[in-house]
């Protein structure tokens, strides 16, 4: 069973083409991050425009890599929301024309369960029950995933999302956009214990995190101190991305204890923090919880998590019309 996955719900373009829902025979992104930078952030109309211009190269490169050819696809899995308006509905047509070319089903993806259903192409990967915690550039939230399509929200943040935390951060140190890869190379040099940044921590019974305090005093140590350069700005780094893996993995345990669920599996662009991943898989050990990561390319936005998703979705019998929408505010 061939599943085509298509993703624009933002600044990607992605299509990959996946093998009975979890072997990748092909995985192409197209980052539009080049375009956006300038900007500091995601331009939707901008966004769009481009998402029109690249989806159909690349669709054709997923095919020539994974050597197969349109009349191979046995389905069609395209993200329908969450996401910008305009940016989904590229994606989306295409994915409906394809549908109604080739007589073949397609099924709307949620972009959150696609992420969720990346582990699915991983080497490990556990059946549910487990925790599911997204951390992304537009949400951190657990879910007890009880079956796949049952989803209980555990907890999330009050304000900014973790991904969004590091994007903020960046810009004050002066980093480029999207801040969490620079964040996280310049971390590796620096001393974590530097500046005791606030934990995100609500009260230690809630399930929920708050970045938004946290993001008010790296601007607070700024304000005091400069902008850090060389050894201190690595140091900030350091001490910035400790406070935000102690908060993420403290609760992750916590929901997962109080939910009763034998396993943690981390996804969104977050999850592919270094420092994340490796104090989620100690505090898990610590704590007899096994951890399942997907592979760092697989956690950010990619077409292969929504072909997982989809074919998921189809298995249990659930294809979408052909009048499908966009729902830019889809949740889980
Ligand atoms: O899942 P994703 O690609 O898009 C959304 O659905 O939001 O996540 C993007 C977010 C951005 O905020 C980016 O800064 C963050 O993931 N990110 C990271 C890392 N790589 C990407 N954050 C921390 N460490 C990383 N290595
Ligand atoms: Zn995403």
């Amino acid at each position: 069973m061939l599943t085509l996955g298509l993703e624009t719900s933002c600044d990607e373009t992605a299509a990959a083409l996946v093998r009975d829902g979890r072997e990748v025979l092909a995985d192409v992104v197209s980052t539009q991050i080049d375009i956006h930078r300038r900007f500091g952030g995601v331009v939707p109309e901008l966004a769009s425009r481009n998402h029109l211009v690249q989806v159909l190269p690349v669709l054709q490169e997923a095919l020539t890599r994974a050597n197969v050819t349109l009349a191979d696809v046995d389905q069609i899995a395209v993200t329908s929301g969450p996401g910008l308006q305009g940016a989904l509905l590229v994606g989306l047509q295409l994915g409906k024309s394809l549908a109604l070319a080739l007589g073949k089903p397609l099924v709307a993806v949620n972009h959150l369960e696609g992420h969720l259903a990346a582990i699915r192409l991983a080497q490990r990967a556990p059946e549910p029950p487990f925790l599911g915690l997204l951390v992304s550039g537009g949400h951190t939230t657990a879910y007890a995933v009880e079956a796949w399509g049952t989803y209980r929200k555990l907890g999330s943040t009050r304000d900014d999302a973790a991904g969004e935390a590091y994007d903020k951060v960046a810009k004050l140190l002066g980093l480029p956009y999207p801040g969490g890869r620079p964040i996280d190379a310049l971390a590796q040099q620096g001393d974590p214990k530097a500046v005791r940044f606030p934990r995100a921590l609500p009260a230690p019974e809630e399930l929920d995190w708050s970045f938004s305090g946290l993001k008010t005093a790296v601007l607070q140590h700024v304000k005091l101190h400069g902008v850090p350069q060389g050894q201190a700005l690595a140091d900030v780094c350091a001490s910035f991305q400790e406070a935000v893996a102690d908060a993420l993995t403290r609760k992750a345990v916590r929901a997962a204890k109080q939910a009763r669920l034998p396993a943690v599996v981390l996804c969104g662009g977050v999850a592919a923090n270094s420092r994340l991943r490796a104090l989620m898989e100690a505090r898990g050990r610590e704590a007899g919880l096994e951890v399942f990561l997907p592979e760092v390319k697989l956690c950010t936005d990619n077409g292969a998590m929504i072909a997982a998703a989809g074919a998921l979705t189809l298995a249990r019998g659930m294809p979408s019309p052909l009048s499908l929408d966009a729902d830019p505010t889809w949740r889980l």
